[in-house]
């Protein structure tokens, strides 16, 4: 099922043929501007030996350098800036946990780009004109709520901007004001559904129809016990600060077969993480953005470290991306066995007795390294389901993922809940000099 022709907008309605050329020029256009207007990208085209003009098709894109987050690091705070401040109506910022922060500007084109990019997101995800939407992302540097808040009122949606934290409130207004969308990260959405259960409200009885979440990996698995136990849809959202924010690429509630990427704007790649060589479509490898209409600050071969593939489209034109699997950075090593977190989430969430929530705790056992699942009890689990639940991820892991691991079945509440984006991996390993 495609959704009916008249609520697309034009460049959706695009075909194949059409939607290249426009890239086409638009890239073209895109790479002069980032050329003539920063420094930094004029440097690293001429030590590359490349020039805009030399980009003839969309294949030579692929000459281009790469840009990653240590250059915006070393050009912080507005060294990537490609207009003089004064057009430059808004800052945000990444959490900078690790060293300086990442600022990202944006014009008045840009932001109106953004929300008209969160608008058909919102809409592909089955968001209406008219529709009630409470946003639950946090509201500040972070791009999650102001980015989701624009997109909703661009698309006509009466916005309620909750941001995140505040509970029981959240429960609250959700009950009181009759959403009929919901804007979070998954991780936060099981926060409230504890809370829903707390105050003896049922999830499922709620105004709520559908589900946008992102900002963070989430399986298949996680989208199903979302959707029985609210009574949603739940659809994925995909974004990062240094392209735009959230409105990168959308999940279809018609197909929810991956993330549809708005293309038009945000021209993707897949690489090889080592080597940096184009990968066709349909293998698995690092993303990549290239901006084609963004005036602040244009992104070249950006290395997003999530890791996907990109397939056909289906509902759109444009090509998906699949669920991401993770950060190349949340990868854990583990006596050489690569590791994600959503590989682990996929085992807790079919082990009968466990609850959605766990943690991946690594420590030093003699000169190896050590992992614990550490997963909560549902209520109901006794202590013989306790042991079995615990038997049943090790060997899954054992004979999913080929490492042994031990896990440990906790009390239900147990764990730190998640109020934004939520951090799976607590790495209490000695460092060896
Ligand atoms: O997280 C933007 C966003 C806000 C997206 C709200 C969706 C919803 P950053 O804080 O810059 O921006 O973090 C970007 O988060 O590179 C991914 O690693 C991860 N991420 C974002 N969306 C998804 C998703 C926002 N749907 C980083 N699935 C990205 C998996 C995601 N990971």
């Amino acid at each position: 099922m495609t959704q009916a022709a008249d609520l697309l907008d034009p460049a959706e309605r695009l075909d194949l043929d059409g939607l290249r050329a426009l890239q086409l020029e638009r890239l073209r256009d895109s790479l002069r501007h980032a050329y003539e207007n920063v420094p930094f990208y004029r440097k690293s085209f001429d030590e590359a030996g490349v020039h805009p003009d030399d980009c003839r098709s969309l294949s030579d894109l692929s000459r281009f350098p790469f840009t990653t987050k240590a250059d915006l690091r070393a050009n912080y705070p507005y060294g990537m800036f490609a207009v003089p401040q004064e057009r430059i109506r808004r800052l945000h910022a990444s959490s900078g946990t690790t060293g300086r922060p990442t600022v990202v500007g944006y014009t008045e084109n840009d932001l109106s780009m953004w929300a008209d990019m969160v608008a058909r997101s919102l809409r592909a995800a089955g968001g209406r004109p008219g529709d009630i939407a409470h946003i639950a992302y946090g509201y500040g540097l972070f791009t999650g709520g102001l980015g989701a808040h624009y997109g909703a009122e661009r698309l006509g949606c009466t916005v309620i901007p909750a941001s995140g934290g505040m509970t029981s409130r959240q429960v609250t207004l959700i009950q009181d004001l009759n959403p009929s969308v919901i804007m979070v990260t998954p991780s936060y959405m099981l926060t409230l559904l504890d809370e829903f259960e707390r105050q003896g409200v049922d999830p499922r009885s709620t105004s709520l129809r559908v589900g946008v979440f992102g900002a963070e990996p989430w399986t298949q698995d996680m989208r199903r016990e979302i959707e029985e136990r609210f009574a949603i849809d739940a659809v994925d959202i995909y974004g990062l600060s240094e392209v735009i924010g959230p409105g990168v690429a959308q999940e279809c509630v018609e197909t929810k077969d991956g993330l549809h990427i708005w293309e038009d704007h945000f021209f993707p790649e897949v690489v090889d993480p080592i080597t940096g060589e184009v990968l066709p479509e349909g293998e698995q490898g690092e993303l990549v953005f290239t901006s084609l209409t963004k005036e602040a600050m244009p992104i070249v071969r950006y290395r997003t470290r999530d890791l996907t593939r990109l397939l056909p489209g289906t509902a759109r034109v444009f090509r998906r991306m699949e669920k991401v699997t993770g950060r190349s950075d949340d990868m854990v090593i583990l006596r050489g066995v690569n590791l994600f977190p959503t590989q682990i989430e996929e085992i807790v969430l079919r082990t009968p007795g466990v609850a959605p929530h766990f943690q991946l705790r690594l420590t030093t056992s003699g000169r190896m390294d050590a992992l614990t699942v550490r997963a909560e009890a549902r209520p109901d689990a006794d202590a013989a389901t306790r042991e079995a639940a615990a038997r049943s991820i090790v060997q899954a892991v054992k004979d999913g993922i080929g490492v042994s691991v031990e896990a440990e079945i906790v009390d239900p509440g147990s764990l730190e809940r998640s109020v934004g984006k939520i951090r799976r991996i607590v790495d209490l390993r000695e460092r060896r000099g």
